[in-house]
């Protein structure tokens, strides 16, 4: 075939920071072109909204440059309060039907006038308790933050052709690099800056996602008001990059503190979902995130939930070439990149 099919490309806009990456389809799996992080200012967006929409552009834009990215498709994904995404259950239909009443069906399901949300749905198949019915899951996304993320993108020069949300992209991740798990229930969770977002996959199905307003953004102001630093030097304490006259007995008990208020916080997520099954066992945790380096958080989570907790590898069925990329440097960006690689597997025909 002269046309294999070209994947988009993924781009991650946390509040932390922006994540690029472009992959190709290669026989057996896929390539890395190019990877790359731009960090956003404190105040740029807050609870996933953007406040300086110029600042993310120019970021993105940068990011685009200097990686010599050509306009082009792109994937992106949202999360957090404008989101919703809701299991419900439907008499069976096919997905033309469904496209027409979903206005309808959706509006007891999602808190936001239906006016002003982008609605999506998936069938997820025959509903379990009864045979005419199905279970589908329904995502409605504030049309504000959708077409904001949009036009910074567009803005930045590439074209937005897919909008995902985190968790989802999280799954195509997941999917890609750990096919053979031989688990059937698993939870992914990303911690990332000012988010904690939850993806319970049941054979390869997700059966549950939330996300959590809290992330590592509560841990780097705290760092700011413990040692009277700047936003810019508490990031840079809490990957040891500078932590020149700095207690670090001090920092490592904040750091306890934040892992404390994760795991309880994941924990309470997990049990809630449990509660809600019969008999059933999240068999792994795997974690992602920039705030998935916490020391310590992989072990307490672990001994506080009882089950398996590994940080995972996105790149675990991607290769690269290690004249061009950082084979250490991969290793360490691997678990901030985990939506971003989510991402840049979409293709562009793929439904959202
Ligand atoms: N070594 C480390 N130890 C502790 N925290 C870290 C470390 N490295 C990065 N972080 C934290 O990870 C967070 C950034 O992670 P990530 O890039 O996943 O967030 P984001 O995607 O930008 O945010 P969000 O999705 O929540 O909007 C920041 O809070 C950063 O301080
Ligand atoms: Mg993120």
């Amino acid at each position: 075939m002269i046309f294999e099919s070209r994947t988009l490309l993924g781009l991650d806009v946390g509040s932390h920071s922006a994540k690029m990456v472009d992959l190709a389809k290669v026989r057996g799996g896929y390539e890395l072109k190019a990877l790359g992080l731009g960090m956003l200012p404190a105040e740029c967006i807050v609870d996933k909204d953007i406040m300086d929409s110029e600042t993310v552009m120019d970021t993105i834009k940068s990011l685009r440059e200097n990686l010599k990215i050509r306009p082009r498709g792109t994937a992106t994904a949202i999360s957090g309060h404008s989101v919703i995404v809701k299991k419900a259950e439907l008499p069976i239909m096919t997905e033309a039907e469904l496209e027409q009443t979903l206005m309808i069906e959706a509006e007891q399901y999602i808190p936001f006038d239906i006016n002003d949300v982008y609605l999506d749905s998936f069938i997820l198949g025959e509903s379990a308790e009864r045979s005419d019915m199905m279970d589908i899951l329904l995502v409605a996304s504030k049309k504000e933050m959708v077409d904001d993320y949009a036009s910074a993108i567009r803005n930045a020069g590439l074209k937005p052709m897919v909008m995902d949300v985190d968790v989802f992209a999280l799954e195509t991740m997941y999917e890609v690099n750990y096919p053979d798990a031989p688990e059937s229930l698993i939870a992914l969770v990303d911690i990332g800056a000012s988010m904690i977002n939850i993806n319970i996959i049941k054979e390869c199905i997700p059966v549950f996602a939330r996300d959590i307003s809290m992330g590592g953004r509560q841990l780097t102001e705290r760092i700011q008001r413990e040692f009277g630093v700047s936003y810019e030097r508490a990031e840079n304490i809490k990957t040891g990059a500078d932590i020149v006259g700095i207690d670090l007995e001090r920092v490592n008990y904040i750091f306890k503190m934040a892992s404390e208020t994760y795991v309880q916080e994941i924990r309470r997520t997990l049990d809630f979902f449990l509660s809600t099954m019969v008999n059933e066992n999240i068999e792994r945790i795997y974690l992602s995130g920039g705030s998935a380096r916490l020391p310590g958080l992989t072990s307490m989570l672990e001994k506080q939930t009882e089950i398996p907790v590994e940080v995972i590898n996105p790149f675990n069925n991607i290769t690269w070439d290690d004249k061009v990329f950082d084979s250490e440097y991969i290793a360490y960006i691997a678990p901030q990149m985990a939506v971003a690689i989510g991402l840049a597997l979409r293709k562009a025909e793929d439904k959202w």
